[in-house]
Order: structure tokens, then sequence, then C-alpha cells
């Protein structure tokens, strides 16, 4: 495919054959995943991230899934400018409108829209023979292309088709007006050769193939995602769809700054290249799995929190040698600096407008003031104040800006001789109301002193604590995750008492849960 979006640059030499579109699918697939909900508000927070950091295409969501989703494709379509936001749809007219609605206003729309074409998926899955599935597609893709100029076509399940019906679909949608063909490995079941082999008998046998842009979509299930993505690069796809962190159904997708690094670091074997500034991976990491609460495990490749990190003597030997002895990139080249010592109790306001908006924070005047007073209340607690600290402490400010119970205080008895007991204070639309409970352990204390507060049904799925820095004194991010009927929704609380960031973190995922509730009311009540 010849032509060039505004984000496809031509390289020095003017070709842009060897550019590859990194496709993010976080908020589509990666969002999709038990556990990793977001709302509105952290979704466009993910979104320009995800554009400030260079992605080609955002999926922003299924508008047709729920209203949630459509809401949120509708605003990151008229919120993205640079990236194309793409919306994805069932080969169906309703699903294909309803993602049109959602991405009409958007800078650069694209319609996903996709069917399967494996044996096992046509006969149990659709129930629909290869014929219909066929007509179907086709019906779907010219309708898509009636509204939008750019419409991307996925075969799901498309490794374990067969390849003649695969080879006719391709032709086919490509015909009716798909300008990419996106190839799944929905079930993560190939391997590099395999599937290297796959693209490359699209290439040879589909005769418009060169009309369209070829993607791929790889499943972790085999730890072959990323492999199986480069494998294909190397023999023509020149898309990449992928998630931050590698988040996806089952075992994720492939992780984009695992792609994005290795198409960077091996230029010699991987003469290709993306759009992506690598210095943006370690910062958007940080904000995906903040939000989702999924960590990152610790020896996770380019962001987990040993990626960089040289423990054994040797290394540490030959790394203050020569760093290349055993780094292939550097921390910096993927935004990792050393944590910098930014300011104390003596530091001003201006002084912390300043470090802010170095960080890329624009607060208006009420936050700087409240998140000016977090801080001095953090220095007066915490020796050293890092870059971490302040992203965790502003980070927290915003998601709690609109908490309708918000915290107030919090006594803790914790210790060896029992009962432990906690007296909270919250303020609850704005009217203060205290109690006291005890629990088998402070945490528990304290989480029953909340339901007794404000009684819910919610059941805990997940605590999970993580130190912002190094040192006793760190503060603890707490991720609490809460079900109500069926809905789950992910709290986040910072502070360098560990319990405090506990209630804040059951708090924010309360109310996240209230917003959840007034919307399906809402939405009854129109019904
Ligand atoms: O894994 C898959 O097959 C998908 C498609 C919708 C592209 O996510
Ligand atoms: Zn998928």
């Amino acid at each position: 495919m010849t032509t060039t979006t505004d984000r496809i640059q031509p390289d020095q030499t003017g070709d842009v054959s060897n550019r590859v579109r990194i496709f993010d699918t976080t908020l589509r697939d990666g969002e999709q995943s038990p556990g990793c909900s977001m709302n509105l508000d952290e979704k466009l927070r993910v979104a320009d991230a995800l554009e400030e950091m260079g992605v080609d295409i955002i999926e922003a969501g299924f508008p047709i899934a729920s209203n949630g989703d459509f809401d949120a494709v509708s605003a990151i379509a008229k919120r993205i400018t640079k990236s194309t936001v793409a919306g994805l749809a069932r080969a169906n007219r309703k699903d294909i409108d309803r993602a049109w609605e959602a991405l009409r206003h958007a800078a650069r729309p694209r319609i996903h829209t996709f069917i399967s074409t494996s044996p096992l998926h046509m006969k149990f899955k659709l129930q629909m023979e290869p014929d219909a599935v066929h007509e179907r597609l086709i019906d779907a893709i010219a309708y898509a292309r009636n509204l939008c100029d750019d419409v991307e076509w996925s075969p799901e399940d498309g490794t374990r088709t067969e390849h003649d019906f695969l080879c006719r679909c391709v032709e086919s949608a490509i015909k009716a007006g798909a300008t990419t063909i996106n190839v799944p490995d929905t079930v993560g079941y190939t391997v590099p050769e395999e599937f290297a082999a796959l693209i490359s008998m699209l290439m040879n046998r589909v005769p418009n193939i060169d009309k369209a842009v070829i993607s791929v979509h790889c499943h972790n299930d085999l730890g072959l995602a990323v492999a199986n993505s480069l494998a294909a690069v190397r023999v023509g796809a020149r898309q990449v769809e992928c998630t931050v962190n590698g988040i996806g159904e089952r075992a994720g997708n492939a992780a984009m700054e695992e792609i994005v690094m290795a198409l960077k670091v091996r230029q010699d074997v991987l003469p290709f290249h993306t759009g992506i500034a690598s210095e943006y991976i370690t910062q958007t990491s940080h904000l995906v799995s903040t939000i989702t609460g999924f960590q990152v495990q610790p020896n996770k490749a380019i962001v987990g929190a040993n990626a960089f990190a040289h423990e054994s003597g040797i290394h540490q030997d030959g790394m203050l040698k020569h760093a290349g002895t055993y780094e292939i990139m550097t921390p910096e080249s993927v935004g990792l600096h050393k944590s910098t010592l930014v300011m104390g109790k003596h530091s001003g306001r201006h002084a912390f407008r300043s470090k802010l908006k170095e960080m890329g924070y624009e607060l208006g005047e009420n936050e700087l003031e409240d998140a000016f007073h977090r801080f001095k209340d953090l220095a007066d607690k915490k020796k050293d104040v890092y870059d971490e600290d302040i992203v965790a402490l502003v980070d927290d400010q915003m998601l709690h800006a609109n908490d309708r119970v918000r915290f107030v205080s919090l006594q803790v008895i914790a210790g060896s001789k029992g009962p432990q007991s906690a007296e909270l204070e919250l303020a609850v639309d704005g009217e203060t109301k205290t109690t006291r409970a005890t629990g088998s352990g402070p945490v528990d204390a304290t989480f029953n002193a909340i339901k007794l507060l404000f009684p819910h049904s919610a059941r805990l799925q997940l605590y999970q604590v993580h130190a912002v820095t190094e040192g006793t004194d760190a503060q603890a991010q707490v991720t609490v995750r809460l079900e109500e009927d069926g809905k789950t929704v992910n709290g986040q609380g910072a502070d360098t008492d560990t319990l405090v960031a506990s209630a804040r973190a059951y708090i924010h995922a309360l109310n996240k849960l209230l917003v959840k509730r007034e919307k399906s009311a809402l939405s009854a009540m129109s019904a």
C-alpha cells in the first residue's frame, strides 16, 4: 500500500516501506480482560499518553458492547487528533452503525470489523457455513466502507483457518474495501516460523494483497506473541497490534514496549522502524499498571523493576568498566531515569509548580494549592521526596477529585495483642460520619469501618500494596478491586501510611461503583 498518513513519515531515504505501524489495543483487548476495566477519565488519560508517545492507531473500545464503551470511544474520538482512532464491530450492520456513531467525529476514524473464519469457530461459535461467513464479511466491509475510508478486517482465529478459505476471504475483503487486513492469532497457538509462512502465503497467493496493509495481532498463550509478531514483520506485515505491558485476554497480547525496543535495538537484523518515542515507555507502562492494578512482574522485559538492575558483583564490575558489557539498551532510551531527589520541605510553591510542569502536569489554581499542601505534608513525614513521590501524590489527588465518599481521617490500633480496631471518619456527600470497627488485622478493621459507614455488598477481589520508592518511609500505593453484580472496579490510594492508602483505595473503588450504579439506573430508566 503506498498511501501515507500524517504519522507515517518517510525515513531519511524517503522510504516508507519499512515503517511498522503500531496499533495499540490496550483500551479494547487489554481493557476487556478480567479486572482491567477503566473508567472514562482513566481511558482518556491512557489515550493521551498513547497519542503523545506516537501510537499510530488507538483502538479505543467496542462501542456496541456497552454504553460505557460507546461513551469512551466517542470521547477519545473527539479528543485525539494525531493518532487514528479505531472502534471494533462484529460483521453486522448494527455493530458497524454503533461503531461509526462513536467514531464519526474523529480526525482519523477507523472501523475495525471481524468475523471468525476457522472451522472450529464457524461450526461451534457462529454456527454458520463458510459461504455464509464469506458473504457476511463482504457485506459488512462494503457497508463500513460507505461510512468510513479506513476499514480494517480481521479473520478471527486466523491462524487456525484453512489456507484456501483464508485467501478467498482476504481477497474478497480487500475487494469490498478493507484497507488493512489483520491476521489474529486469537488463541496464541502459532509459532514464529509457521506464522511467518502464513503471512508469506497470503502475500504470494492473494492477488490484490498490495492494496492493503497487513497487520498481525498475537496473543501470548505460549509466550510467543512478540516473537510471532516480529517474524511476521520480517516477511511483510507492516502493522502490529499490541498492548502496553502486554495486558489482554488470558495470557495477554504482544507487549508494545517489547516490539518497539526489539525493532529499535536490533536494527541489524530487523531493519524496520516505528513512530514511537521510546522515552515515553516507562511513564506509559506505569500509568497503565497504576490504573488497572496489574503490577508488572519484576523481571518483565523493558518495563520490569529489575529490567535494568545489575545485582551480581561480576555484572556490576563489568558495568562500571563499560555499560555495554551487560546492557543492550540504556535505561534512558525507555524513559527510565535514576530516582532524583526533587524537593525538600523548604521548597516553595513556585518551584513545586515548575516541577509539576516539567513532569507534564498542568493543574488549575485550586488543584495546585491542594497538591502543594499534600506535598508539604509528605515532606514533613518523609526524608527524601523523589519524582515518583510527586507522581503518586498528584495521581492520587486527580483520581479522587470527583469522589462522593471522601476519606477524612483514620486511627488504627494494630499489633499482636488484638483485637485490631479502626476509628474512621468519612465525608459522604459532604456530611461527616464517624465509626469504629474491629477486624482480624488492621486492614480488615479499616475495611469493616468503611462498610459500617457506607453499607454495600461489593466483594473484595484484590488487595495489593506496592512501595513507590525505596526505604521504610516510602509511600505505599494500594490497589483495591471490588466486584458488584458482575461489574469490577479498581481503586487506588497512596500515602506514607499503608492503612491510610488502603482506606483511600477502597473508598476510591467504592466511588467508582457508585458511578456505575448511577449509570445503570439512568440507562434502565431511559430503556
Ligand atoms: O484476538 C482476536 O482475534 C481479536 C480480534 C477481534 C482482532 O481480538
Ligand atoms: Zn485479541
